[in-house]
């Protein structure tokens, strides 16, 4: 007998030596090694390079990977432009999956899918990804775009080009952080989207964009700006039990929780929540994370027996909400930093191919006849 496997839950289509989750303890590895790890000793750059080779670099190779991705921060000058023309009402999401579609256009490099294009496309985009959002949220701020600098790193030269000011180094690496806890999770479903795509034997671009439409659903990256919407709802701390109580009681879904994987609390929101809780200590406790104190509780108290708990989008919003960055921005950030999780699955996928190719059980209608348009009812 054929079983369904809604939402594809427990089904394994592949192998992979990238990330391994242990949903029911809360553990997450990057090529063996914990999250915490990485989030505490690592940066983006040498965590977007192991995901890419499969192994920690030498201290060489991440030199050389780190002087690449400073020489291809520069993105076409036509697509700037083009940035600069998109209608300022759409969101940065729609914005940045038609750029990444256009960046394509200009790569000499796109149609070639054998591994060592496909690996300096992925250098490329990873640079360029953060040239192209910063661009994006400048246009539709009305501001000028501003260059990359190449004496930043990736996460500085980000929030410099974001915000027009140089960040401090704890700022930066606090953002350096939040891109390395977001880097890889295994197959979810934009990881899923883009290999899918990719199986078909499509080019890197195409299967990047696939994974921007997939990350900009509610359910998946769009939950850190929810998150924000809600806090904003809540109001004030005192009102945060009674907001989700009555949540729950309608059978709402409340965002930044739950997780198809974690049915306990997501390792990356630990880390995210101490790196709140330091900013809080030396800044006081702000509204945010007072409110977000309650709703952990109270969502954790009433339905953890479920396995809900805190995802990683429960408390990224704060820290980048702290870092002076506006909530449309959360999701194309989160972008920036699974571009490395996408491209190395990506290529990871391609060296053994197979045609990504479900099916679905038939429930329709049979043994019927076509019915002439003037006989219909
Ligand atoms: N709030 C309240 N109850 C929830 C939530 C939630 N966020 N998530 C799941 N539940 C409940 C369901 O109602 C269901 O209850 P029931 O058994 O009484 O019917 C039970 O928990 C199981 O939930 P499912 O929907 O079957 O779990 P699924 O694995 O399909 O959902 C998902 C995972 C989509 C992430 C869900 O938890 C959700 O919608 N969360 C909110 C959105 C969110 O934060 N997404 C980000 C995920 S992390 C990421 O993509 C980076």
């Amino acid at each position: 007998m054929t079983t369904i496997a809604k939402g594809l839950e427990g089904v394994l289509f592949t192998e992979s030596k990238l990330t391994f989750i242990n949903g029911s303890e809360g553990i997450l590895t990057h090529l063996g090694i914990p999250i915490q790890e990485w989030a505490e000793n690592s940066t983006f750059e040498e965590l977007s390079l192991a995901l890419l080779d499969g192994k920690l670099p030498t201290a060489a190779e991440l030199a050389a990977f780190d002087a690449h991705l400073k020489a291809n921060r520069m993105i076409p000058e036509k697509l700037a432009e083009e940035i600069a023309s998109f209608p300022r009402n759409v969101h940065p999401m729609q914005a940045l999956r038609t750029a990444v579609s256009y960046l394509g256009l200009f790569d000499p490099q796109a149609e070639d899918t054998g591994e060592d294009a496909r690996r300096a496309i992925s250098i490329r985009m990873i640079a360029q990804f953060a040239t192209i959002i910063a661009a994006i949220a400048r246009a539709r701020e009305g501001q000028p775009v501003i260059a990359p600098r190449s004496d930043l790193t990736h996460a500085g030269n980000f929030l410099y080009m974001l915000t027009g000011k140089e960040p401090t180094t704890e700022q930066a690496r606090l953002f350096d952080i939040a891109l390395v806890l977001h880097a890889d999770h295994g197959m979810n479903a934009s990881t899923f989207t883009a290999i899918a795509t990719s199986s078909t034997l499509s080019d890197v671009y195409s299967c990047i964009v696939s994974a921007i439409g997939a990350l900009k659903g509610p359910l998946h990256g769009g939950a850190n700006e929810a998150v924000m919407d809600m806090l904003d709802e809540v109001g004030t701390p005192d009102q945060a039990e009674a907001y989700i109580t009555k949540k729950l009681d309608n059978k709402e879904k409340i965002m930044g929780v739950g997780h198809r994987v974690y049915k306990y609390f997501d390792p990356r929101s630990r880390v995210l929540r101490d790196y709140a809780e330091h900013v809080a200590s030396k800044e006081g406790k702000s509204t945010y994370y007072q409110i977000l104190e309650t709703i952990e509780k109270t969502v954790v108290d009433r339905i953890g027996s479920k396995g809900i708990y805190p995802n990683v989008d429960f408390y990224s919003g704060t820290v980048y909400s702290d870092l002076g960055i506006k909530k449309e921005y959360f999701t194309p950030i989160f972008a920036l930093a699974r571009i490395s999780g996408w491209c190395a699955s990506v290529i990871e996928y391609s060296r053994d191919n197979r045609l990504l190719r479900p099916d679905a059980q038939y429930t329709g209608a049979t043994d019927q006849h076509y019915v002439q348009l003037q006989d219909r009812q």
